[in-house]
C-alpha cells in the first residue's frame, strides 16, 4: 500500500497525520538526527516528501572536526558510535542544506548543540531567522563531547536551564531530546516541561564500550561511545511509556525502530512520532518501510486514525 498522497483527507484510508509541538507532519515517521545527513545523502533512495519530517545531522556554531578515529563498531543488534557531533557549523547549514531542502515539502527540524547555554541561544537564534526550518531539536544529550551534551542532560536544572535560553530566542517549537544515562528521565523530562519545552525526543543513545580481544585496546579512539539500534528498543519503549505518564507533552520516541511493528509499539507506549535512526545504515529505505507498514497496520486493525493508538497500551 502507497503513502503517497496519503495524509489521512483521502475517504478509506487511515489518518497518518500528527502534529509534534506544533509541527503537522503527514505521519509519524521521522529521521533520528546523525543518521539521515542533511537529507541529499538519501535522496536518491528516499522520496523526502513522504517523510513527517527530517531531523537534520546535529549542528554546532563552529564547524567540529569529531572525536578521534575509529568512531563507529558494530556491537550486537547495534553500533557504538563516539562520532563528536562532528559537522560543517550553521553558517554552512544555512547556505548549502536549508535551500537544497527548501525544495522539498517536508518540515525540517535541526538538531542543535553547543558548548555552553549561550550556544545554545545563539543557534536557535541564528536558525529561527534562516527561514525553512519548522522546529528545533536541542540535543542536551550527546555522550561524546566534553563539554555540553550529555552534561547538561543529566541535570534538571541545566537541562531547563538550557530549554528556557532557547525558547527565549526562537518562536519555533522546541523539542528537547533527552539521554537515557540518567537515574531518572521523568525528572528530566519534568523540568524540561516546566522550562517551556513543546516537545521531547527520546531516547538518544546509552553509553558503552567494547574492547579489541586482539590489540588488547577499546575499539573506539574515544574509548566509550554510544550504542544505538534494537538492542536498545526496550530500554527506550520503556522510558516512552515512564516519561508519557508524567509528562503532557508529544513524545518522538526512538531507539531501535526496523519496523512497522516496532514503531506502533513506540506509539502504543506513549509516541506521538517516532525516529528511525540505525536502521537507515542497513536499509536506507527503511523509514518509508515504516510509512507503509504503520499504514498496512491501520488498515488490517480497523484503525481509521493513528492518533487513537498513541498512549494505548496504558489503558
Ligand atoms: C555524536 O555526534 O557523537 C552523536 C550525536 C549524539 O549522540 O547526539
Amino acid at each position: 500500500m502507497s503513502s503517497k498522497g496519503s495524509n489521512g483527507t483521502s475517504a478509506g484510508k487511515p489518518k497518518l497525520a500528527v502534529n509534534v509541538g506544533g509541527i503537522q507532519m503527514i505521519n509519524p515517521v521521522t529521521t533520528a538526527s546523525g543518521t539521515f545527513g542533511f537529507g541529499t545523502e538519501y535522496a536518491p533512495y528516499v522520496d523526502l516528501n513522504r517523510l513527517g519530517a527530517i531531523v537534520v545531522k546535529g549542528t554546532t556554531l563552529a564547524p567540529r572536526a569529531g572525536n578521534p578515529t575509529p568512531r563507529l563498531v558494530e556491537t550486537p543488534a547495534g553500533v557504538l558510535n563516539s562520532i563528536g557531533l562532528q559537522n560543517p557549523g550553521v553558517d554552512h547549514f544555512i547556505d548549502e542544506a536549508l535551500p537544497y531542502l527548501a525544495g522539498f515539502d517536508v518540515p525540517v527540524i535541526v538538531n542543535i548543540s553547543g558548548d555552553t547555554v549561550e550556544d545554545y541561544a545563539r543557534l536557535a537564534d541564528r536558525l529561527s531567522q534562516a527561514g525553512g526550518v519548522a522546529g528545533l531539536e536541542v540535543n542536551i544529550s550527546c555522550p561524546n563531547v566534553k563539554k555540553g551534551g550529555m552534561q547538561f542532560g543529566s541535570d534538571p536544572i541545566m537541562a531547563a536551564e538550557v530549554t528556557r535560553a532557547v525558547k527565549g530566542k526562537t518562536s519555533l517549537p522546541v523539542i528537547v531530546k533527552l539521554s537515557p544515562n540518567v537515574t531518572s528521565i521523568v525528572s528530566v523530562a519534568e523540568k524540561v516541561a516546566e522550562a517551556g519545552a513543546d516537545a521531547l525526543s527520546l531516547i538518544n543513545t546509552l553509553l558503552g564500550m567494547s574492547i579489541d580481544t586482539k590489540t588488547r585496546r577499546p575499539f573506539l579512539g574515544n574509548v566509550m561511545g554510544g550504542l544505538s539500534g534494537p538492542a536498545i528498543r526496550p530500554v527506550a519503549v520503556r522510558m516512552v511509556w515512564q516519561v508519557y505518564q508524567a509528562v503532557k507533552l508529544p513524545i518522538i520516541g526512538m531507539g531501535g525502530i526496523v519496523t512497522a511493528e516496532d514503531a506502533i509499539e513506540f506509539i502504543l507506549a506513549g509516541a506521538t512520532a517516532v525516529a528511525v535512526g540505525t536502521a537507515n545504515f542497513v536499509n536506507p529505505h527503511t523509514t518509508i518501510d515504516v510509512v507503509e507498514g504503520i499504514e498496512k497496520y491501520l488498515y488490517e486493525n480497523g484503525v481509521s486514525d493513528l492518533n487513537e493508538l498513541i498512549g494505548a497500551a496504558h489503558g
